[in-house]
């Protein structure tokens, strides 16, 4: 492809990649898949260990039955009440049919939803309600959503494009009362502009109101019943942070490095904006964290430039071309990689943003590493340290876990929020590497161990200084031997059973398989299930299992934990995840569609006793929407979602979408939301 056409989406039209859409590959992840950034890992290919493992876990046994249906029963809160979409495989053997997941909360999962289907799909009994979608005011003073009188000033007041990761922060005291945290990956310019016909098109202020679509929000939300809907209400907490504005400070080993000064920030601390933020994680000091993932994207590359991220970052396209990036840098010059060579170098970091303090300033921790996170799942050590897990979601790439030099001591008081994130400017990083060694009478399928990339503030790769191993931290990786992983997204412990579970969504770019993934071809995606030596999460050592190898059931190499296969739901690209206080898992998906033909979906799996690996589905999304940033409240009775990039098919445009979601009876074009499932 030429530098302008891999940026251009009329030709891509009709292709799919892997499990995606053109459109998707293009807008969500800079066409990753025509990039050559694939793992330099020195792991040898595992194929004949990953086939005994396999075989060993009876991953090979049981077919089951799989199929879809034409969606039913969506509905909008207020409008009436969703409609049960049956489902002849849930529920227990011999069972009431119902997921109870906990004593107070159950539902009878749903069916698999055809991937063309325009609907929001829930289980009988509950309702949807979208709190708040692109557009909508979050700012004091903002204006009400025009389509056709969008301005980057406007964008800047209301609610981002594309919300990934979601955060619902209830005040202890206060039931009536919540913050809502959410970030906003990446904008589908198609799906926003009326007239779109490519992104060269575009104007200066289209550009700056996709750049002001991008970031966080931070929303105060009220309810007037326990169980009922929560809606947004004005607040001084009420905050946007964009990639067009908001000042963000470097933390960190990393801060004022020569890798980082610009000639706007000659001193290497300042970085305007935030970009591609994908999943997140809340923090015990209550602060949420917040990845970069496919940053390279947004910037116009240099073909002649650092190969440290022309080829490691994925900057430069397979045939050398550099690309026009999303044509930023006719705002800003500093999306020119030409002009400004470090700038790139500013983004691909975990951010955090105190949602309680609206004249905090953001900061990017530079002791995490630069990556394309997805997001930043916190959890302690024994001893206090705070223990941050982390997926770099590319093909072939690698786990990454942050232990803290110091412990955190509790609170979540204006000062402890201020001494949480001092916590993550020191400490060690580390990446996983997964052996099929083990002791073969246990449950686990193999051990590994957390090699240090920084160890006591230095450098632990030889041949790196400790700023090149946090700002080239894929050469890091690599250099010592990590595992590729089939793009890790999710990862996240679990408070109730310790285990860290991370999701694997997918690969179709496989160097080779190894034992922790492997499949030579995996479509589908999977889980890992990991459990740190010693049950402390700043151990070097776990075991670790496959817990879920996705796919349609009848798919021979599937396996849900042992479960009978007849009676799971199908399940395929599981990206993010989180738990219920019952210890369940909640599993969303970004893929489904490209794979196994259904909308993308919300899942429950039981993790414990008889039920563990008995897959049901909760929710499915509208046609080429994704489901992310799951949050679940058993207590209020309510699960909340982010439906993502609704609509985004190849063909669809403002005026001729293949989603009106959420289906106010006004919108022209899909509003990307975020969505409480509930039952009054
Ligand atoms: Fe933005 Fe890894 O999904
Ligand atoms: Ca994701
Ligand atoms: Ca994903």
């Amino acid at each position: 492809m030429t530098a302008v056409s891999r940026r251009s989406l009329l030709p891509m039209q009709g292709h799919t990649r892997g499990n995606r859409s053109a459109a998707t590959c293009h807008y969500k992840c800079g066409d990753a898949c025509l990039k050559q950034e694939a793992s330099t890992s020195t792991s040898p290919p595992f194929a004949a260990v990953a086939a005994a493992a396999l075989s060993r876990r009876g991953f090979l046994a049981g077919v089951g039955a799989a199929g879809l249906v034409a969606g039913a029963g969506s509905s909008v809160f207020g409008a009436m009440p969703a409609a049960a979409v049956p489902n002849g495989k849930g529920g227990q053997p011999g069972g009431d049919g119902l997921a109870h997941v906990s004593s107070s909360f159950a539902f009878a999962p749903i069916a698999a939803v055809a991937a063309t289907v325009d609907q929001l799909n829930v289980p009988e009994g509950f309702y949807w309600h979208p709190i708040i979608s692109w557009g909508d005011a979050v700012v004091a003073g903002a204006p009400a959503f025009d389509l056709d009188a969008q301005s980057a000033e406007a964008q800047e007041m209301q609610f981002g494009y594309n919300n990934d990761y979601l955060a619902i922060l209830q005040e202890r005291w206060n039931w009536r009362s919540a913050v809502l945290v959410a970030n906003h990956e990446y904008t589908n310019e198609n799906l926003m502009y009326p007239g779109f016909v490519d992104e060269a098109s575009l104007t200066v202020e289209q550009l700056r109101t996709s750049m002001a679509a991008h970031g966080m929000s931070v929303v105060k939300l009220h309810r007037e019943d326990r169980t009922g809907p929560w809606n947004p209400e004005p607040s001084p907490l009420n905050r946007r942070i964009t990639a067009l504005s908001t000042r963000f400070r470097v933390s960190g080993p990393a801060a004022g490095s020569d890798l980082l000064k610009t000639s706007a920030d000659p001193e290497g601390r300042t970085v305007i904006g935030t970009l591609n933020n994908c999943a997140g994680g809340t923090t015990p000091w209550g602060t949420v964290l917040s990845g970069e993932e496919n940053f390279d994207q947004y910037f116009r590359g240099d073909p002649l430039g650092d190969p440290r991220n022309r080829d490691t970052y994925g900057l430069v396209g397979e045939d050398g071309s550099a690309g026009d990036g999303r044509f930023w840098w006719k705002v800003d010059q500093r999306f020119d990689v030409v002009a400004e060579p470090n700038e790139i170098n500013r983004f691909g970091w975990v951010v955090e943003v105190d949602p309680h303090d609206p004249t905090s300033t953001p900061r990017k921790h530079t002791a995490l590493g630069r990556f394309k996170h997805e997001g930043a799942g916190t959890s302690l050590a024994a001893d206090g340290r705070v223990v941050v897990y982390m997926g770099d979601d590319t093909a072939d790439q690698h786990l990454y876990k942050f232990v803290s030099k110091n412990p955190y001591r509790g609170g979540t008081s204006a000062w402890a929020r201020a001494r949480g994130a001092d916590l993550l400017e020191e400490g060690d990083l580390h990446v996983a590497r997964f052996s099929a060694e083990g002791d073969p009478s246990s449950d686990h399928d193999g051990t590994g161990e957390w090699i240090p990339l920084t160890r006591d503030g230095a450098s632990a790769v030889p041949g790196m200084t400790l700023e090149e191993v946090l700002v080239f931290t894929r050469a890091a990786a690599a250099a010592v031997g990590a595992t590729p992983m089939d793009r890790p997204e999710d990862v996240e412990r679990n408070p109730v059973n310790g285990k860290v579970y991370l999701a694997c969504t997918n690969n179709s770019r496989k160097a080779a398989p190894n034992p922790a993934n492997p499949r030579a071809m995996n479509r589908f995606g999977h889980v890992v299930e990991i459990t740190e030596d010693h049950d402390d999460a700043a151990a070097t050592t776990f075991s670790w299992t496959l817990v879920l190898v996705c796919g349609d059931p009848a798919d021979p190499t599937t396996h849900f934990a042992g479960y009978p296969k007849e009676l799971v739901s199908p399940i395929s690209c599981p990206d993010n995840l989180t738990f219920d206080d019952q210890g369940g898992l909640w599993l969303t998906t970004d893929g489904a569609p490209g794979s196994i033909g259904s909308n993308d979906a919300l899942h429950y799996v039981p993790l414990a006793g008889p039920e563990r690996g008995h897959v049901q589905q909760f929710l499915s999304v509208p046609t080429g929407g994704e489901c992310t940033g799951p949050w679940v409240d058993l207590d209020g009775g309510s699960v909340f979602v982010n439906v993502q990039h609704p609509g985004e098919t190849d063909e669809s445009r403002v005026d001729a979408p293949a989603s009106l979601f959420p289906y106010d009876g006004t919108n022209r074009t899909p509003r990307p939301s975020v969505v409480q499932v509930f039952r009054p």
